[in-house]
């Protein structure tokens, strides 16, 4: 067997075949959306690193969330941008249930029925250092932590928030919360954990969204995954199955199609890839140099994920994807 009996050019010939036999899709109800969420009315703030993205107010985020569920994307993460003098060492707006990401979960559950919420559980929002739990003695402290974590993420199920995505990277933290769901009688509360997130330059552009940038950048080594390491991945992935998690969140996406492929083909949980910010902006600023077609470019990105087993994928332009994409 072999040439030219077998011409594997037959099947690339013409796009119907090559559209009847692709082993991946994308749709739009593979897309999640994440949108930033900041204090005010008719606000919609463009951010500068994110061309394209913008932070908006809860009436405005209204119009999205609408026009994102029209569009078949089933899922929106939602992110708060905190003022620096709202903010302190502990981050103790993140357990307030005023607080401008709780507004706007319960005014969405009000307003957009149809599409789920997610918030990530985490406190570098609402720090003064931007880390994402408490500092002690210099350092993140795991447990001291997570016991603020557990109460986010009751407060957040609390508003009615249908996905808790704990980033922070906390050991423990996982179980943890589902046991304070649980308890407090949340039992349909989604636990999506970051199973693997690496300590990654790419969130930059994010950072810079939710102001929570330093004037140089926040190294978070000592919680977040380093990226020399594929097999611990399998072991953070399989701790929050054991834990409890429903989902598992792998982040970076692009430079993470290894661990993509190895948690997906390891794990009976549903797999979410996320583009980070700064992917997306890597794209959509060389687009916008000319070097390439972001769009075409932007999809070939999205699809190798789903080729190594992502079920789904957060994207910042997600909305726009949808567009193009069939429901
Ligand atoms: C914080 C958090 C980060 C992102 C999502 N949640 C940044 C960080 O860990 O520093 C990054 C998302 C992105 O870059 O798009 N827990």
């Amino acid at each position: 067997m072999g040439y030219p009996n077998v011409r594997m050019r037959r099947l690339r010939s013409a796009r119907w075949v090559r559209d009847l036999v692709a082993e991946s899709n994308l749709s739009s109800a593979d897309l999640v959306l994440p949108v930033f969420v900041c204090e005010g009315t008719g606000v919609e703030d463009k951010i500068e690193k994110m061309p394209g993205v913008m932070r908006y107010s809860c009436d405005r985020l209204v119009e999205l969330a609408k026009g994102a569920r029209d569009a078949g994307i089933k899922m929106l993460a939602l992110f708060p941008v905190i003022e620096d003098f709202q903010k302190d060492e502990r981050g103790s707006l993140a357990i307030d249930p005023e607080n401008i990401l709780c507004k706007a979960i319960a005014r969405l559950k009000r307003e957009v029925p149809g599409i789920g919420l997610m918030a990530d559980v985490a406190l570098d929002p609402y720090t003064t250092h931007g880390h994402d739990g408490i500092v002690v003695c210099g350092d993140v402290d795991n447990d001291v932590t997570n016991s603020v974590l557990v109460e986010q993420a009751i407060v957040l199920a609390s508003v009615g928030c249908d996905v808790v995505a704990p980033s922070d990277m906390m050991d423990g933290r996982v179980g943890a919360i589902r046991f304070a769901l649980e308890s407090g009688k949340f039992v349909n509360t989604i636990i999506a954990a970051y199973g693997a997130k690496y300590a990654s330059s790419f969130y930059g552009p994010y950072r810079d969204a939710v102001k929570s940038g330093r004037e140089c950048y926040l190294d978070k080594k000592t919680y977040q995954m380093d990226y020399r390491n594929g097999a611990e991945a399998l072991s953070e992935c399989m701790l929050d199955e054991m834990e409890g998690a429903d989902m598992l969140i792998i982040k970076p996406g692009i430079v993470c199609l290894d661990i993509i492929s190895k948690v997906s083909a390891a794990s009976r949980l549903p797999v979410l890839a996320y583009q980070v910010s700064g992917e997306y902006a890597m794209l959509r600023n060389a687009g916008e140099m000319g070097l390439f077609d972001y769009r075409a470019a932007m999809l070939e990105c999205l699809i190798a994920m789903k080729r190594a087993g992502a079920r789904g994928i957060i994207c910042y332009d997600a909305l726009g994807l949808s567009e193009i994409l069939a429901a």
